[in-house]
């Protein structure tokens, strides 16, 4: 059968699809990310008359249960939702060096005990595997190692034994022959990650892909990957600190934004399995500093918000924010000077979340605000306050979700009082070993704070 070929040009980043080059594309927006790619023209679908399709009533439908394996790695299982699903594709992206291969050749050195495990790697050598593999203590004869970059030659060799699990260190880095364009390219990494569903799907085998992230943050083609794969989990963190956070985005089986909290020593990932005690091991009673809990997953984390108000020295006052939403702290600044009636016109404006983590939901607003009438009066909260609640454009302090978790998780730490939404104080059905304070608005948030 003879293939049509199409040249066309293909945006890098979502994989947006053009005749002709151009310099932004008009789906993501990324800037100078389109290069020529040839393509198979798709083939038309006959349908053989052999096997048509047959719909199956719902209720007919049975129900399997999902098989799960153990990676030994606790925070690892939980981000997954509780394990390995036997068939997934999972997507772990992260920055160069950030330690994806590590972790996933600590979760081979658990599965190993088993059953086989088979471990691809299409950029480093043998040697290098075996060298990391050392200095993580892991030396398993149920550990197969391959060095290949060709997609059919992973795939013959995945499907000669029984392995328990296969991974592929990195999607970008092998090439299949069904796909012109160079290794890394969309079209490369689209076809390839097919590849590997298939034969995930087929075999029952669990299916690891590594996949690098770019500069903007983002895998190359990551919406091409993401609905394709079962479960895409990012691996962050500074590389100036030892913490990681392995984040699940989606999880076809399990919950998503689950976290898992790691820290890289010198003998690996070590599992950190009470993050409250570490984002808060270095708090001090300042002024400025509050802590707050957040949910992540399915579980509360207590960490530390930071402000920093100053007087501005320019006429343009500066505003950096690091963790938080940028157009919410600036509602709530203005919220702050309409309601609140503070003056922060002239002030610089600095805000940052300790330890690294990203807070997205709003009830993070009230430690905000707190962190930020602490700094401008200059007034440190009492010892062991913990603040939680949404702020609405009028000042007043909304209910917000999962109160109970945050002030079991507060109490756990040792918090001693809580300052959350007055509506949701008042339909607590638990008791807390904390003393809880509710407020209405945010001129009452103020007082307790100026008091
Ligand atoms: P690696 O897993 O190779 O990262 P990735 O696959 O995401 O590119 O890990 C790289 C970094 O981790 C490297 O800078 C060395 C460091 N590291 C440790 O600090 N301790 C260890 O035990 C190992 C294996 C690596
Ligand atoms: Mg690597």
């Amino acid at each position: 059968m003879k293939i049509k070929l199409k040249r066309v040009f293909q945006c890098q980043n979502c994989g947006y699809a053009s005749p002709k080059w151009i310099g932004k594309c008009p789906d993501c927006g990324a800037w100078n990310s389109f290069i020529e790619e040839v393509v198979e023209e798709e083939k038309k679908h006959t349908l053989n008359t052999m096997d048509k399709p047959q719909p199956l009533s719902l209720s007919s439908v049975e129900l399997s249960v999902t098989d799960r394996i153990s990676t030994g790695i606790g925070e690892l299982d939980r981000v997954l939702g509780g394990g390995i699903v036997k068939g997934s594709l999972i997507l772990i992206g992260g920055d160069p060096g950030i330690g994806k291969s590590t972790l996933l050749l600590q979760a081979s050195s658990s599965i190993a005990k088993f059953g086989k495990v088979l471990y691809v790697s299409a950029e480093e050598s043998l040697s290098q595997i075996k060298l990391r593999a050392e200095r993580l203590k892991i030396n398993l004869p149920d550990i197969f190692l391959l060095s290949e970059t060709s997609v059919e030659r992973i795939i013959e060799c995945a499907r000669q034994d029984d392995f328990a699990a296969i991974i592929i260190d990195s999607i970008q880095t092998v090439y299949t022959e069904d796909a012109v364009s160079a290794p890394g390219s969309v079209s490369q990494i689209r076809e390839s990650a097919t590849k590997f569903m298939h034969l995930a799907k087929t075999t029952a085998v669990p299916v690891f892909l590594i996949g690098h992230v770019t500069k903007e943050g983002a895998i190359a083609g990551p919406r091409v990957l993401e609905h394709l794969v079962d479960t895409v989990l990012y691996f962050e963190g500074d590389r100036g600190y030892a913490y990681r956070i392995l984040r699940s985005v989606k999880n076809r089986f399990g919950p998503a934004n689950e976290i898992g909290v790691f820290e890289m020593t010198g003998m690996g990932l070590e599992e950190v399995t009470n993050p409250s005690l570490l984002f808060l091991s270095e708090h001090a009673n300042s002024s400025g500093s509050v802590v707050t809990a957040t949910i992540e997953g399915t579980r509360a984390i207590l960490t530390e918000i930071q402000a920093l108000v100053t007087p501005s020295n320019f006429g343009m006052p500066r505003r950096n924010f690091i963790g938080v939403d940028y157009q919410r702290v600036n509602l709530l600044v203005a919220v702050l000077e309409k309601r609140g009636r503070l003056n922060l016109q002239g002030a610089d404006i600095f805000i940052n979340v300790v330890g690294g983590l990203k807070i997205t939901e709003p009830a993070q607003d009230l430690a905000v605000v707190s962190a930020i009438v602490s700094s401008f009066r200059d007034t440190p909260l009492p010892e062991g306050v913990v603040v939680f609640g949404e702020i609405g454009l009028s000042g007043e302090v909304r209910a917000i979700s999962q109160t109970e978790i945050r002030l079991r998780e507060a109490s756990r730490i040792g918090m001693k009082v809580a300052i959350i939404p007055k509506s949701n104080m008042e339909r607590l059905k638990d008791t807390f070993r904390l003393r809880i304070k509710g407020v209405r608005s945010i001129n009452e948030l103020i007082e307790i704070i100026s008091s």
